[in-house]
């Protein structure tokens, strides 16, 4: 699938705009604050009913109207008469309306697989730098995508976490009866939706660790990337148990034997360090063993990249792990993504420039912002359409 036409009314700084495209590169020229960003927020709006940047959908209306539409035309690998139309129109503290091919949808569900999209912005620099929640998150959000039952997953996960944590905070002094056997009731079910959502991020984290590996030696000749998924109850950190600050610390897998597999299953595990942590649960008034506590670690020749890696490792990193969601997507689809790649050619250096417009050109249908166009000099380059962001409105350059 591929973006083939893009018309927007009053999309942020746009009155109108209409634009097509064919499936290949294209690049995004402007200056800043002229709109580059706006436009591909635009497109993986389209993709997956929702902005990368905000959750306050009116912020996406031009601040002089009161309306904005999206409206895009599919491609399929099929043919013209197999083409989508997918419009969507916000009103002021509306609910967005979506229509596929004329006719209405009720859920985001049934439309975000037509046109699926990965997108790089600079912010992502944090799935590598920040706190273990954003690597979660990372990892939820491909889950998301690719199997249908895993929000509601995590949505009775955190259910079940907030009732516990709320029985844990209310206990003062003495543990009751009744307490313990409420208690019973939300391990049991942390356990059994905590498992379930470890075991589902520890086979993504395995099909990641190929293919990120594979990237950074294309990269950085020579550098061997490897990636671990940390489980909760693993994690040490300074202040001497798993928070969310601080670098983690890995202990030493108690239960893993010689070659890294798990004994007894991870619900077992997770049953007995639940139950082994109980205590200090209580003291710390909190859950400190879960899912949620979970870390994803990444490391380049041996050396975690969070605390030694350089800007540019860090955000090679970054768009490699990227690049890893792009080819799941596309492997559990079953059809290529689009990649919107924000500001990410001037922070790189020409070796690692060449690199990535080489994967760009090769697979997918790319659009690429820059502020300079000299950016793509001594770079083989093949984009097929390039257009010039300046005054609001787009306009295409001559190749
Ligand atoms: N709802 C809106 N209505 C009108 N204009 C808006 C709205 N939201 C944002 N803008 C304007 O859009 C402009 C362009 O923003 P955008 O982030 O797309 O720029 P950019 O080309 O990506 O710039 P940079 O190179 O600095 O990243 C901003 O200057 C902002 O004032
Ligand atoms: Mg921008």
């Amino acid at each position: 699938m591929h973006l083939k036409k893009l018309e927007l009314k009053n999309y942020r700084n746009y009155k109108h705009i209409k634009l097509d495209f064919e499936n290949r590169a294209v690049l995004l020229a402007g200056n800043n604050g002229n709109g580059k960003t706006n436009l591909l927020e635009s497109i993986y709006y389209l993709s997956s009913g929702k902005s990368h940047r905000t959750n306050l959908e009116d912020e996406l209306i031009n601040w002089d109207a009161d309306f904005c539409l999206l409206r895009a035309v599919i491609g399929s690998p099929g043919g013209d008469n197999d083409d989508f139309l997918l419009e969507i129109e916000m009103r002021r503290q509306n609910r967005a309306k979506i229509r596929v091919n004329k006719v209405y949808v009720q859920k985001k569900t049934d439309f975000i697989y037509i046109l699926p999209s990965v997108i790089f912005s600079p912010d992502d620099l944090r799935i590598i730098k920040s706190s273990p929640s954003q690597r979660r998150d990372f990892l939820d959000s491909i889950l998301e995508k690719i199997e249908k039952g895993y929000s509601r997953l995590r949505l009775q996960y955190n259910k079940v976490l907030l009732q516990r944590n709320g029985l844990i905070k209310s206990i003062s002094g003495r543990i009751t009866a009744s307490h313990m056997s409420t208690l019973e009731v939300w391990n049991e079910n942390l356990i059994k939706y905590g498992s379930e959502i470890i075991e589902r991020r520890l086979a993504l984290a395995g099909r990641l660790k190929g293919i990120f590996g594979s990237h950074i030696e294309d990269f950085f000749n020579g550098t061997s990337a490897d990636m671990k998924y940390i489980f909760s109850w693993d994690r040490q950190e300074n202040n001497g148990f798993n928070s969310e600050s601080g670098n983690t610390v890995i202990v030493k897998p108690a239960h893993m034997d010689g070659d890294g597999q798990l004994y007894g299953g991870i619900r077992k595990i997770f049953e007995s360090r639940l139950a082994g942590n109980q205590e200090r649960d209580l003291s710390y008034r909190t859950t400190t063993t879960g899912p949620h506590r979970d870390d994803l670690a990444i490391f380049f020749d041996g050396k975690d990249v969070r605390s030694f890696g350089s800007q540019g490792q860090q955000r090679i990193a970054a768009v490699s792990l990227k690049l890893c969601e792009l080819q799941i997507l596309k492997e559990d689809l079953g059809k290529n993504p689009i990649l919107l790649l924000d500001d990410v050619l001037s922070e790189l250096d020409i070796e690692r420039r060449k690199k990535l417009i080489h994967i760009i050109n090769d697979c997918y249908q790319t659009f690429v912002t820059a502020t300079n166009v000299s950016y793509l000099d001594n770079l083989d380059v093949d984009f097929n359409r390039k257009y010039l962001i300046r005054n609001n409105a787009v306009t295409q350059l001559d190749y």
